[in-house]
């Protein structure tokens, strides 16, 4: 069956290549990022069924608008809402890390994701039914030098998700996704040259499209890792 599928930072990574598996699939997508050329290629390419704008997730106003507007394009609540959009920091210790560029990070990775949740779970909970994936990392359940803020951010995301699934009535799932090590703009930042021999989006997505779209109320507080990963 045909799902509905509101997607955060679809224009590139992890996100471009679920956007494009779960088309494949037959399913209908609400997408954002912020590059607005980005936003109208993808738009032109995947046509009217679909739905794309250029929002910042942590611009609250702009999300509510956002979400609104792709719940009137499905006519109902999402089925599945992926909260994927997020930023890393350069790689430095955490001392470097100015005041601007940790906010930046707690504003896109932790208030984007409330934002979101704020705005759709309602129409989630007057439907009865929805799973919220939050994007976590390894880095949300481990660390590593020079990405602290990431670090603090993912964990928040693991703490937000599992609380989150506490609050939700049945019918709903809250689940934190741990997507593995994918070979993305994301990935490059942090890893270098290294990143090329991490496997690309596309193939992540042949596993990882068909296990989001299986997730269901049973799911509520799990704490998952990607297929293969
Ligand atoms: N790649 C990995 O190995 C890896 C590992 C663990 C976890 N993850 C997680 O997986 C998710 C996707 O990562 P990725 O590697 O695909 O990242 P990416 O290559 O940097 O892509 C991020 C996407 O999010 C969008 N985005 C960024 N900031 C945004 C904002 N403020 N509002 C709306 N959209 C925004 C970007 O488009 P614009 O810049 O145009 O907005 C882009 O489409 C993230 O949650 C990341 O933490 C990735």
């Amino acid at each position: 069956m045909s799902k509905k599928i509101l997607l955060t930072g679809c224009t590139r990574g992890l996100g471009r290549a679920m956007a494009d598996g779960f088309r494949e699939r037959g399913h209908i997508i609400a997408g954002c990022s912020r590059n607005s050329d980005q936003i109208s290629a993808i738009s032109e390419e995947f046509g009217s069924d679909h739905f794309f704008q250029s929002v910042d997730v942590s611009k609250e106003d702009d999300i509510r608008s956002f979400c609104e507007a792709a719940i009137d394009h499905f006519g109902e609540a999402p089925d599945l809402l992926i909260n994927n959009a997020a930023l890393i920091n350069r790689n430095a210790p955490l001392w470097e890390i100015s005041a601007e560029e940790m906010a930046a990070i707690v504003d896109v990775n932790i208030e984007g994701v409330a934002h979101t949740i704020r705005h759709v779970v309602p129409s989630m909970i007057e439907k009865g039914s929805g799973v919220i994936v939050n994007f976590s990392s390894y880095w949300g359940r481990s660390t590593s030098s020079d990405v602290a803020p990431y670090c603090a951010t993912k964990f928040a995301i693991e703490g937000l998700t599992s609380g989150l699934a506490q609050d939700l009535p049945a019918g709903l799932a809250a689940v934190a996704f741990n997507p593995g090590v994918i070979n993305t703009d994301m990935l490059q930042s942090c890893f270098g040259p290294g990143a090329s021999s991490y496997s690309s989006p596309r193939q992540w997505a042949e596993k990882s499209v068909p296990y989001l779209e299986g997730l269901s109320a049973s799911d509520n507080g799990a704490s998952v890792t990607a297929p293969g990963q």
